[in-house]
């Protein structure tokens, strides 16, 4: 039998990344300004310090001013709204990320309407989704994570993807709605499945661009596959992996990948796919961010988004 290809998100990434260097280096050189990233971090949640931790080591990489802000978990929604507001004030910094989730005294809501938008490298402010909505990429910020699985896509299958039968499993704001509008404006046939789409297995099995995006280890399995598809996992979920030792656990995508790697065309693996691009693509944002701030969109990252 035939396999997949595998699309490596670390090798896309650090193609991004070396894109990102050359932007800033240039931007730096002509303009003198230096991207800044401030990620803020709330409480001490494991998963998230390791996150913060690797989007800090990789701005320092790209060359970038980088600062890390960690509160302390009863921190007040007051105390956290003035950070930001000094943060957008703050000429060095270009981009800003509050890393989600937060504690329950704290509106997200809030938060991410207090950055200003042309900041907000996740993407997340209500003006940048309209803007990505309402097709206007060369103002929106792009969430990171549909970016990333956008590229990964035209990896496998070039620039083009128009016409094409797009399936999004989950309707996330953070993932499954913005990789839906970016899908749409490549001109593809989009549709968004969710835990009420009826017959979801025939459905995702005319997606000749299956993107998985709602958590559930392994679900899409061989029957929900076109033959030659390709599938974009974007889950990252921890199971018990008792063939490795007494509990010890491994990372898993939304999809069945040994199932994958045997129907499909092209495949992201779980770890090495999706994640790293995440990464890279809040870079991108942020070095996107520093050359609109300096009036030189010019000197944006080149990356066919
Ligand atoms: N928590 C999990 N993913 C993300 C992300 O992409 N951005 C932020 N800010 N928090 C997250």
């Amino acid at each position: 039998m035939s396999e997949a290809q595998i699309i490596s998100g670390k090798e896309l990434a650090g193609t991004v990344v070396e894109a990102v260097k050359m932007a800033s280096s240039r931007l730096i050189k002509q303009t003198g300004i230096i991207p800044g990233i401030a990620v803020v971090i709330v409480g001490e949640d494991p998963a998230s310090q390791v996150y913060v931790r690797s989007k800090g080591k990789k701005a320092e990489e790209c060359g970038f001013l980088s600062r890390t802000h960690r509160l302390d978990d009863s921190v007040s929604e007051a105390d956290l709204l003035a950070l930001v507001e000094s943060l957008n004030a703050d000429k060095d910094i270009h981009g800003i990320l509050v890393q989600l989730p937060l504690p329950g005294q704290i509106s997200e809501e809030k938060v991410i309407e207090t950055i200003l938008p042309e900041k907000d490298v996740d993407g997340f402010h209500p003006i940048n989704v309209g803007l990505l909505g309402s097709g206007n990429r060369t103002r929106a910020m792009i969430p990171c994570t549909p970016a990333g699985s956008l590229l990964l896509a035209k990896q496998a299958l070039g620039d083009n993807l128009s016409g094409l039968n797009a399936v999004v499993v989950g309707r996330s704001n953070i993932v499954g709605k913005p990789v839906a509008a970016l899908l749409l404006q490549e001109s593809c046939t989009v549709t968004i499945a969710h835990s009420r789409t009826k017959e979801i297995e025939a459905l995702c099995r005319t997606a000749d661009i299956l993107v998985a995006a709602v958590g559930r280890p392994q679900m899409i399995k061989t029957d929900w596959i076109k033959p030659g598809a390709t599938i974009i996992d974007v889950g990252i979920n921890r199971i018990d992996a008792p063939e490795k030792g007494e509990g010890k656990t491994r990372l898993v995508g939304d999809v069945d990948y040994d199932d994958a790697l045997s129907v499909a065309g092209a495949v992201t693996p779980v770890p090495g796919g999706v994640g790293p691009m995440t990464i890279a693509m809040l870079m991108a944002n942020t070095a996107t961010a520093a050359a609109r701030a300096a009036g030189r969109p010019d000197l944006e990252p080149a990356l066919s988004l």
